[in-house]
């Protein structure tokens, strides 16, 4: 929303497209967007299915009616990206959704609205006809029937009346041709924030919460006739009058504009309305802030750029030197060895009292556990459980209070994880997120925690994401054995460790040549198995979970000790197999595990020790790694895990930053 300076259509479609673009990472199926067509009366919307750049085109070819040239002062324009949840990806089902042909009200939708189908049902029998398969629909098409209802109700009445009718997640934003230079925004559960760009400086940092008068109840499908809502003030603004207002579902979005944000917290009702802002809540609960703080963020556009590289996932695979520092930086000195967690400093004494850890999360997050539960369990000696979020749900799994529960998540945002928190926090258990996202609703929702500090992840496969949890979790380990005498000569090997961790990982990273090399051979393979135990059994997870995810081809991470009870079956001379065999306890075993595959014919790569020519003398073909403490050897053997999944999946030409069928940030359960 402009009220700043004069701006053109094109400009203003350029803005929305652009924010588009930075947004992608978290869906990408269809897009579209929505603004005041040139003569003020109607809305021109424009959607394509596909990527944002197929949008782009369709609105670049429109160039004559959406009237470019012509310049508002005043204005608002919607756009957004889908990631399917109801309804096949399409033009008809991607955002905006509108209430009627006459595009009355249109609106944008992250999440699920759960009852949708009892809402549809009710506006069906008000003679609604519903166009498309998403439940985003009845949003836009419920507001209508309210304002037919409640002509004199201003628009973010309005909106407070819809969502108190809604179950489920969402963030939301609408526009209508009723309320025109207005905008509405709320969420329950996805994320929102307000981006904030004015001339001068900002006449305060906090905007204060007006309450809205209490509602009544109402039954599921039933749509009451709401009291109207008394709020001490239409609008509260900011002073400024000048201003660039911006709703988006994370910063990067508007970054490039304003370093200015409110991260909107569920129930908020944010409106715009004659450039000033205010923000509402439905009723008043005890402990509840009374205003929403104006944040300055840190992140640089030049942070979510690609630079030089042909993606962002290999520009993350690279800046994996500096993202690991930029975890143990001011929390790790090299020389006394004490280390020092700020988010989680005042509840060490309450956690060396617990039962046990819980480590909880998904995907790659949840290798980040896999990857550090046996580091956790020796210098903690706690019983550590390793959890992905949706099976532990599935289980109610029984927790107590003497539990500390870890939720580990690149984004801070994925639903399934979010709902195993709100699970454990029910139970009385202590909280720790685990998080790279500040502000995220895992950060906003814990009683304390650790921001991994990787830097913005773009690519929809993590991988600095990974490596930075990792130091984590181990940076915690450290934490809690520091007075154990008995452990104080691992603790120190560990943290020399850490100490070599960069170079190390740059002189991994120079083996990029001959893992290209490795795709070359393997790229046109339907599957490839990734073997090996104990310190390194994380790396085959997530080494296949890389493979599957960007590649397309089958790949399993296999435990080298359960070769011989069923995977050595899939073993021959054309199946492909990698190993990754590390001078470390579980190495004999290892070498088991590859006389085994040999005897089968296998002809297996083996990811091993620099100078290790024996267990090379077994290998097909190998990558030498250098050698580091046990305990952080993933992190170096989980480097050309993620180069040779990026390598092929060039090679078969699949969109490495985007990968069918995935999103970054899965916001529903
Ligand atoms: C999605 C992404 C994965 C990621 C997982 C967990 O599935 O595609 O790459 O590992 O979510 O995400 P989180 O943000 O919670 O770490």
């Amino acid at each position: 929303l402009n009220y700043l300076t004069p701006k053109t259509r094109r400009e203003i479609l350029e803005l929305l497209v652009n924010g588009l673009k930075r947004l992608e990472y978290r869906g990408y199926d269809s897009a579209g967007v929505a603004l005041d067509s040139p003569d003020g009366k109607d809305m021109a919307i424009v959607k394509k299915s596909g990527k944002v750049k197929a949008l782009e085109d369709e609105i670049f070819s429109k160039e004559k009616t959406l009237d470019f040239d012509s310049s508002t002062d005043c204005h608002v324009g919607i756009a957004h990206t889908r990631w399917a949840t109801h309804g096949v990806p399409s033009e008809i089902n991607s955002h905006p959704q509108r209430s009627d042909v006459n595009h009355s009200f249109v609106v944008v939708h992250n999440g699920i609205v759960t009852n949708y189908k009892d809402v549809k049902l009710f506006l069906e029998k008000k003679g609604f006809h519903f166009e498309s398969d998403t439940d985003t629909e009845v949003i836009a098409k419920l507001v209508l029937h309210l304002y037919t209802q409640h002509p004199t109700y201003s628009f973010r009445e309005l909106v407070e009346q819809v969502i108190q009718q809604l179950e489920g997640a969402f963030a939301l934003c609408f526009k209508s041709k009723h309320f025109p230079g207005e905008c509405v925004a709320t969420r329950r559960g996805s994320p929102l924030l307000v981006g904030i760009k004015a001339k001068t400086r900002l006449a305060t940092d906090h905007v204060p919460i007006l309450y809205s008068k209490d509602h009544r109840p109402h039954g599921r499908g039933e749509i009451p006739i709401l009291p109207r809502s008394d709020s001490t003030a239409e609008f509260q603004p900011l002073e400024d009058k000048e201003v660039e207002y911006f709703f988006a579902s994370d910063a990067s979005a508007v970054i490039e504009h304003t370093n200015r944000v409110i991260f909107l917290e569920d129930d908020d009702v944010a409106a715009v309305k004659e450039g000033s802002l205010s923000i509402h809540r439905l009723r008043r609960t005890l402990d509840e802030s009374h205003s929403r703080e104006i944040i300055t963020l840190k992140m640089e556009i030049q942070q979510i750029m690609k630079g030089n590289y042909s993606y962002f996932m290999q520009k993350e695979i690279f800046e994996q030197p500096e993202s690991v520092v930029n975890t143990m930086r001011g929390r790790l000195n090299f020389e006394t060895g004490s280390v020092v967690l700020g988010g989680i400093k005042d509840y060490i004494p309450e956690i060396r009292r617990c039962r046990r850890l819980m480590l909880i999360g998904c995907g790659t997050s949840y290798h980040s556990a896999i990857a550090t539960r046996q580091l956790l369990e020796e210098l903690t000696e706690l019983p550590v459980m390793v959890e992905l979020a949706s099976d532990f749900l599935d289980r109610n799994t029984p927790v107590f209070r003497d539990d500390v529960c870890f939720f580990i998540s690149q984004s801070g945002e994925t639903a399934d994880t979010l709902m195993a928190l709100r699970y454990c926090k029910n139970r009385g258990a202590l909280i720790v997120g685990i998080t790279n996202t500040v502000g995220s609703s895992i950060c906003r929702e814990s009683h304390c925690g650790v921001h991994i500090n990787a830097g913005p992840e773009i690519g929809v496969a993590s991988t600095k994401a990974y490596t930075s949890q990792f130091i984590s979790l181990v940076l915690f380990a450290l934490v809690l054995s520091e007075d154990r005498i008995s452990l104080q000569s691992r603790r120190a090997e560990i943290i020399k460790g850490l100490e070599n961790l960069q170079e190390q990982i740059r002189e991994v990273l120079k083996l990029d040549d001959e893992v290209l090399a490795l795709a070359k051979d393997l790229y046109q393979h339907k599957s490839l198995l990734i073997m090996g135990r104990g310190f390194n059994f994380a790396t085959c997870l997530e080494g296949a979970l890389k493979v599957k995810e960007l590649t397309y081809m089958h790949s399993e991470g296999i435990m080298a000790g359960e070769l011989k009870h069923g995977p050595l079956a899939l073993v021959d001379k054309n199946m492909p197999v990698l190993m990754i065999i590390m001078r470390d306890p579980v190495y004999v075993k290892c070498m088991n595990a590859v006389q085994q595959v040999t005897a089968r014919e296998g002809r297996p790569i083996v990811i091993c020790e620099k100078g290790d020519t024996e267990t090379q003398s077994y290998a097909f073909k190998s990558l030498e790694i250098p050698r580091t403490v046990d305990c952080l050897q993933g992190i170096l053997t989980v480097i050309p895990m993620q180069l040779l999944s990026y390598h092929i999946a060039v090679l078969r030409g699949c969109n490495v930053d985007c990968p069918r069928n995935l999103a970054k940030s899965v916001t529903v359960e």
